[in-house]
């Protein structure tokens, strides 16, 4: 199958709501996507399995560091790499931009994403209590990459 990673736009606004609902317990509505799309120093990606789109992620950056906001694949599409793909082409992007440090949080329970985390490279920093709501939950911190060089 043909698969492609391209920058989501606004015409995607409601093809990533779909994709949000279908992740999420507590997903972000149409207006938190779009500030997301329109705000500056982001990174939003669409994943398309030929024509359908199956997967997205959304990113900051602030130089040297940025941070993970979400990462998704619909569960009829997943173990089939997406997930990684979307992270491979996160770290490119970060690495364009002057991003070093790579953070991101997640449920302590979620071995999906864990798992999907720590074969790329991500590792546990510390854990944040009670972050989550519905449910109550922690968050799991965790971090990939390096210091800036000095020359
Ligand atoms: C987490 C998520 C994005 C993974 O997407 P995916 O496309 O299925 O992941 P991949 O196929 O790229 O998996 C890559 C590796 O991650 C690990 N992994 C992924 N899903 C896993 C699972 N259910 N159990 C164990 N390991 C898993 C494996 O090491 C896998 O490699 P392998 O298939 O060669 O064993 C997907 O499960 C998802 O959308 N979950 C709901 C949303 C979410 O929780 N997002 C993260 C919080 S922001």
């Amino acid at each position: 199958m043909n698969v492609l990673i391209r920058p989501a736009v606004d015409g995607d606004l409601a093809a990533l709501a779909t994709l949000e609902t279908a992740s999420f317990s507590v997903p972000w509505r149409e207006a938190a996507l779009r500030g997301h799309l329109e705000a500056p120093h982001t990174l939003s990606l669409l994943l398309f399995d030929g024509d359908d789109p199956v997967g997205y992620l959304l990113a900051g950056f602030l130089p040297p560091e940025g941070e993970l906001y979400r990462v998704a694949v619909l569960p009829e599409a997943r173990r089939r790499g997406y997930g990684r793909r979307l992270l491979e082409t996160f770290f490119r992007e970060a690495e364009k931009r002057d991003v070093y440090s790579l953070f991101l949080e997640v449920r302590e329970s979620n071995e999906a994403a864990i798992a999907l985390y720590r074969s790329v490279g991500f590792r546990e920093i510390f854990l944040r209590e009670n972050y989550y709501r519905d449910p109550t939950e922690a968050a799991l911190v965790m971090t990939i990459g390096r210091p800036k060089e000095t020359t």
